[in-house]
């Protein structure tokens, strides 16, 4: 039997929604930190979308003692305070599962980029572990993280904006996320790995300031040349180690396949 498929009233994003849902847990010391943005806009539908779901764990819960103590001075002494490992392990352990990549945010770690974000917007459960004061007892890396991930070398108060930053750019990546109005296709770091061409809206002329003729044209073949052109040219201009890299990768793919005719 054949199956017509045209009689199945599904669009696209509705079977991407039953299909792809991904579930992330953040721990932390401020919730709301996490709570604000990801409760906005494109985030927040996301949520509506259930193409996500969101748990924000408060670190300050899991705390010892009376006064729900988490952090303590450095072992052999120096400065600051390092969160300790029970609060750590134990909000670990009430959210973690066999399907769980667990991630430390830290300056420390591999640098967070477009390509890492499609990665782990595959994944069935992320859990960000957000730092604070000095950082995290190295137990609880060894025992727990999957992977110690930064968004740059420079170092920031707290964690919890870290996560923020890696989910809003993995979640916006899954289908059925971005509405009509946006896509992450043709985009900067998308599949040319360069920048996106300078983009223009209305009016066509403003203070004495014009948008491109070409782009007014309507002529869609010399719309798309003049963005390829537009594109290489604002990455040799502004980002030179994109086209460096893309030109080294091309190399290595292309003397491995010497290498695969040759052996
Ligand atoms: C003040 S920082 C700790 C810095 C640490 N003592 C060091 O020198 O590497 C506190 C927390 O903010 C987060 N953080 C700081 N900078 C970050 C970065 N560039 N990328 C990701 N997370 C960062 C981490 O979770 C870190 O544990």
């Amino acid at each position: 039997m054949s199956w017509d498929f045209s009689m199945l009233d599904l669009r696209l994003t509705d079977i991407a929604r039953i299909h792809y849902s991904v579930r992330l847990d953040v721990i932390t010391l401020f919730p709301e930190l996490v709570a604000v943005p990801m409760g906005t806009s494109i985030m927040r539908r996301a949520q509506q979308k259930q193409a996500i779901q969101l748990g924000v764990h408060d670190l300050r819960q899991f705390g010892l003692g009376k006064h729900r103590q988490v952090d303590d001075t450095p072992c052999g002494g120096g400065q600051g305070m390092l969160l300790r490992p029970e609060p750590l392990f134990a909000a670990l352990e009430s959210v973690a599962t066999e399907a769980s990549r667990i991630i430390l945010t830290s300056p420390a770690g591999r640098r967070f980029d477009q390509a890492t974000a499609h990665r782990l917007s595959g994944e069935e459960h992320l859990i960000f572990i957000s730092g604070h004061y000095e950082g995290v007892d190295q137990r609880v890396i060894d025992h727990w993280v999957d992977e110690e991930l930064s968004l740059g070398d420079y170092v920031l108060t707290n964690g919890a904006i870290a996560a923020v930053v890696m989910m809003d750019a993995i979640v916006r990546l899954l289908p059925g996320v971005l509405g009509d109005e946006m896509s992450a296709v043709e985009e900067s770091f998308g599949t040319t790995g360069l920048l996106e061409a300078p983009q223009y809206t209305k009016p066509a002329e403003f203070q004495g300031l014009s948008v491109p003729d070409v782009l007014l044209g309507g002529n869609h073949a010399m719309i798309s040349k003049w963005r390829a052109s537009q594109s290489l040219e604002r990455t040799r201009r502004m980002r030179p180690d994109l086209l460096q890299k893309k030109t080294s990768s091309s190399d290595q793919q292309s003397s491995d396949a010497g290498s695969a005719v040759a052996g």
